[in-house]
């Protein structure tokens, strides 16, 4: 590639007619994935300034408009999982060259168990972006837990009140994610919001809901349980914990999972639903010792038929920060792994643009937390390139 920039340089006119040609090739597949970091910059540091401590779970998301937004828990006194929150938003309608400043679209106010992050969906018929999140999870001197809806309908700018989904689905303690939900695009059930997420310490396991009437109502899907259920776990228990949902082009969801206790590898669970969410059979849980893991949230993504994962790869630490591609659906993964941070690095999400605009097919963007001594001390956004930045 180089030697063909190169050249290109020098023969004028008839370098950008060869560019042309190859770029059509780029977009029909064909061309060799070769992911490159075209550009990156930090969406939140924390580290004390106004009201937030430590910004954490970062979720990245397309709109049907074509724009992207960046979701963020704002911690406010301290790093730790438990206390109160807002979440932060920021928004780009330039394909992620400049973002919107920081607002605060939900406050918990000053709840010790308040809200976690938190699933982003996309409606694109309704052209509506929702996003859910659960209140006291923990039930630390709160209770029920209630999983809970904001939804915006002008492209993010403005936000719904937030509506209680427990009142259809229940009380149980369910985080959903982090990351995002999908839209079937592809039959059984086209059209059906399906989002995961997991339970507490004991009644943990994935969990999916889903709704077939745009997010109107929502019901109780697939239970992919821990063992022992409801019981507190040892080292090496079967635990599935957070997770990313991605469709497949078969309409197959394959749900990417935190191996919470390090059964049988230190390395990701694989769960694959063959009915639209319903159902998250054991017969099709696999373990990918491939996707070395040292048990956090990580990235999944499906474009134009690749399979994209992001996570610390690592089988201890949260460092290393490192994006693979698949061309058979998971069932391997190509050698050549692009590093994106080798440092600290914990939690990461993709998305990318679905117009029919050409360039739309060479991105990806992934938002991760980054640090040099540790990983919360800031959300990046990196904007990646397919095809070698051509
Ligand atoms: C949500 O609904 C459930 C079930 O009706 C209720 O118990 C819970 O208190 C509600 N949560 C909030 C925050 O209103
Ligand atoms: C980073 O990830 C790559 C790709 O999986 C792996 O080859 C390398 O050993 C990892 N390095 C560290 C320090 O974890």
């Amino acid at each position: 590639m180089v030697a063909f920039v190169a050249a290109m340089g020098t023969t004028g006119r008839c370098g950008i007619l060869l560019f042309t040609l190859l770029a059509q090739f780029c977009c029909a597949h064909s061309w060799k994935i070769d992911p490159l970091i075209l550009n990156e910059q930090l969406l939140w540091i924390g580290g004390g300034a106004g009201e937030v401590h430590t910004y954490r779970i970062p979720l990245i998301t397309f709109t049907p408009r074509g724009s992207l937004l960046a979701f963020a828990e704002a911690r406010k006194s301290s790093s730790v999982d438990m206390q109160a929150k807002f979440i932060a938003l920021r928004r780009s309608t330039d394909r992620g060259l400049t973002w919107s400043p920081t607002s605060f679209i939900v406050d918990d106010g000053s709840l010790v168990d308040g809200l976690n992050l938190g699933s982003v969906i996309v409606d694109e018929e309704r052209k509506s972006v929702m996003l859910i999140y659960s209140l006291c999870f923990y039930h630390y001197h709160c209770s029920p837990s209630s999983t809970m809806l904001i939804e915006s309908l002008d492209d993010g700018l403005s936000w719904s009140a937030p509506r209680n989904l427990s009142v259809q689905l229940g009380v149980k303690s369910f985080i959903p994610g982090p990351g995002f939900g999908i839209q079937k695009r592809y039959n059984p059930a086209k059209g059906r919001l399906v989002a995961c997420g997991h339970g507490t310490i004991s009644g943990d396991g994935v969990f999916c809901i889903f709704s077939d009437n745009h997010g109107r109502t929502w019901k109780n899907g697939a239970a992919l349980k821990s063992i022992p259920y409801n019981q507190p776990k040892q080292s090496q228990d079967f635990n599935p914990d957070e997770s990313q949902p991605v469709e497949m082009e078969d309409g197959t969801i394959v749900v990417n999972i935190r191996n919470q206790m390090k059964y049988h590898c230190n390395c990701r669970i694989i769960a694959r639903s063959l009915d639209g969410g319903e159902s998250l059979p054991m017969e099709e849980v696999t373990f990918d010792k491939t996707l070395v893991d040292p048990v956090v949230a990580a990235g999944a993504l499906q474009k134009e038929g690749v399979l994209y994962f992001t996570n610390p790869a690592n089988s201890e630490h949260r460092v290393n920060l490192t994006l693979r591609w698949s061309l058979t659906n998971g069932k391997s993964w190509q050698e050549e792994a692009v590093q994106i941070w080798a440092g600290p690095s914990g939690y990461s999400s993709m998305t990318s643009l679905k117009s029919d605009y050409p360039e739309d097919k060479k991105y990806i963007y992934v938002i991760y937390e980054k640090g040099h001594k540790d990983y919360c001390e800031t959300i990046s956004f990196a904007k990646i390139h397919l095809y070698g930045g051509l």
